[in-house]
C-alpha cells in the first residue's frame, strides 16, 4: 500500500504540484481540496488522475479534508493561512507540506510565535512538516550542500543572499498575484482581517517574505542567525500595494557559526527578478555558478550541480509531465537535440527545477517517517531571521537577538 496525499489549495501555484505528486511511485491515492469548487473540478475531471484519485476524495474546504484518513496533506493555501492550517494538520495526526513561507502577516511577533508553535506541534505530535522552499532544491544549493559535506569551503567566512522581484515585473506582476490570492473566499476574509492590522498601525515589510533569501546561505552552512541589523528603502507614497513603510530591506547578520550574512528582499528595484545566493570560505567559494578556490574559477553546468533523482522516480515524473506532448524518443539527448532536452527539463518543474525534488523530498521523508531536510526547525530559521531584521529596520537598524529553537529531533 502506497501513500495517501491530499493536495489543499490547487490554485496558481498549488496547480502546478498536483501532477508531480500523483505520478511519484510511493504515492497510491491523492484527494483535491480547494473552497473554491472550479479549481478541484480541472483536475477531479481529468483522465490522467483516474487510477489515484475518486470521486469521493474532493473536498471543499481544509475542515472536511481533515476528517478523511490521508497519511499526508500539501498545503499550498495564500500565504497568511499556512501556519494554522498545517498545525491543524499536524495535530489530525498528518505529516504536512507547506508553500512558503512558514507564514506571512503584517506581524512580525506573530510570526515568530507561528514558529514556536509550529516546532512545539512537530515536537510534540512526532509529525514532520516540511517548508516547500524552492531555493533548497536549486541545483546551486544540491551542488554547494554537497561541497559543505565534504569540507570544501573550509570554516565559512560570509555569505549573501538576495530576493528581487519588483512589485511591476513583467514575468510575475505581484499587483496580480495579490489581485488573483485576494479574489476567493479566502481572499475576501483576509481583506477584512487586515483591517484590523491596518487599525493597530501594524505594518510588515518584504522581510516578512524571507525564505528565497535567507534558505540557501543558513542551509548551506547548516546555522542560523544570532542577531540582525536591518535598514529599508522607503516605499513610494500612495502606492497601495505597499502597506508597510519599506520597499526593499537589506538586513545584516552575525551567525553562530562566525561567519556574515547579507540579505537583500526588495520589491522596488529595476531590475529582472533574481534569486540568488553566495557562499565564501577560507578554502574555496561558490559564486554565479562558479566554484572558486585559491587557484582557479570552475563554472558548472545545471547537470552536475543537481543530484540525479532514483530512475523510477525520474521515469514517473518524465512520463507526467510530458503526458500533452510526449516526444517520440526519450533515450538520453545531444546538446543540440532541443525536444529531447525540452522533455528532460519538464520532469523538474518549474522554479529552475525544483519541484521534481520538493515532490521526491516530502514523499520520502513521509515514507521514511523522518524529518524533511527543510523541517519546521530548519524553516523557522529562514523566517526568523527575516521577522527580526524587519523588526529591526523599523527601528533604524538597531542590533537585535534572532531567536532558535535548534535543529529536528533524530529518530
Ligand atoms: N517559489 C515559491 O516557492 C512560490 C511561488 C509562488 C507561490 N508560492 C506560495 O504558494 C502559495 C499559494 O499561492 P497561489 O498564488 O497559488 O495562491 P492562490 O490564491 O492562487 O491559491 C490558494 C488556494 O488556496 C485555497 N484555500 C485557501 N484556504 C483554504 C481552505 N481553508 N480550504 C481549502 N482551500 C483553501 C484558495 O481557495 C485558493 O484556491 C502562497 O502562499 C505563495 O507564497 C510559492
Amino acid at each position: 500500500m502506497g501513500l495517501s496525499i491530499g493536495l489543499v489549495g490547487l490554485g496558481a501555484f498549488g496547480s502546478s504540484f498536483a501532477a508531480l505528486f500523483k505520478a511519484h511511485p510511493l504515492v497510491s491515492r491523492i484527494g483535491f481540496c480547494d473552497r473554491e469548487a472550479e479549481r478541484i473540478k480541472r483536475f477531479a475531471e481529468d483522465p490522467f488522475y483516474k487510477d489515484k484519485f475518486s470521486e469521493g476524495d474532493a473536498y471543499p474546504s481544509l475542515d472536511a479534508i481533515l476528517k478523511a484518513k490521508f497519511d499526508a496533506l500539501v498545503v499550498i493555501t495564500q500565504p497568511w493561512l499556512h501556519a494554522e492550517q498545517c498545525i491543524r494538520a499536524l495535530e489530525h495526526g498528518k505529516d504536512v507540506y507547506s508553500a512558503v513561507p512558514i507564514v506571512s502577516l503584517p506581524d512580525a511577533s506573530e510570526i515568530l510565535d507561528w514558529c514556536d508553535k509550529l516546532v512545539q506541534t512537530c515536537r510534540r505530535t512526532g509529525k514532520h512538516y516540511m517548508l516547500g522552499e524552492t531555493t533548497v532544491f536549486h541545483p546551486e544549493t544540491m551542488y554547494c550542500r554537497r561541497q559543505a559535506q565534504a569540507g570544501a569551503f573550509g570554516a565559512f567566512v560570509f555569505a549573501e543572499g538576495q530576493y528581487y522581484h519588483d512589485v511591476d515585473s513583467p514575468g510575475c506582476n505581484l499587483r496580480k498575484v495579490q489581485e488573483h490570492r485576494l479574489n476567493s473566499a479566502a481572499g475576501r476574509e483576509w481583506i477584512e482581517l487586515k483591517k484590523t492590522y491596518d487599525a493597530r498601525g501594524i505594518k510588515g515589510g518584504p522581510m516578512h517574505y524571507p525564505t528565497h533569501s535567507t534558505s540557501g546561505p543558513l542551509h548551506v552552512m547548516r546555522t542560523h542567525a544570532v542577531k540582525a541589523s536591518c535598514v529599508g528603502f522607503a516605499a513610494p507614497k500612495d502606492d497601495a500595494f505597499f502597506s508597510g513603510e519599506f520597499g526593499n530591506e537589506t538586513g545584516f547578520f552575525k551567525l553562530a557559526n562566525g561567519a556574515t550574512m547579507r540579505i537583500n528582499e526588495y520589491r522596488h528595484i529595476g531590475m529582472h527578478g533574481e534569486e540568488a545566493f553566495n557562499v565564501y570560505g577560507t578554502l574555496g567559494s561558490f559564486r554565479h555558478d562558479h566554484w572558486i578556490d585559491k587557484q582557479r574559477g570552475t563554472k558548472l553546468s545545471v547537470e552536475e550541480m543537481r543530484d540525479p533523482l532514483p530512475q523510477e522516480v525520474y521515469d514517473a515524473f518524465y512520463t507526467a509531465m510530458n503526458r500533452k506532448d510526449p516526444p517520440k524518443d526519450r533515450v538520453g539527448y545531444k546538446d543540440d537535440d532541443f525536444e529531447a532536452k525540452k522533455a528532460d527539463q519538464r520532469v523538474y518543474g518549474g522554479h529552475r527545477g525544483s519541484h521534481a525534488y520538493l515532490v521526491h523530498e516530502f514523499v520520502s521523508a513521509v515514507a521514511e517517517n523522518r524529518p524533511p531536510l527543510t523541517n519546521a526547525w530548519e524553516a523557522s530559521r529562514y523566517m526568523a531571521a527575516g521577522c527580526v531584521a524587519h523588526q529591526s529596520a523599523q527601528r533604524d537598524g538597531e542590533w537585535l537577538n534572532v531567536p532558535d529553537w535548534g535543529t529536528a529531533p533524530e529518530r
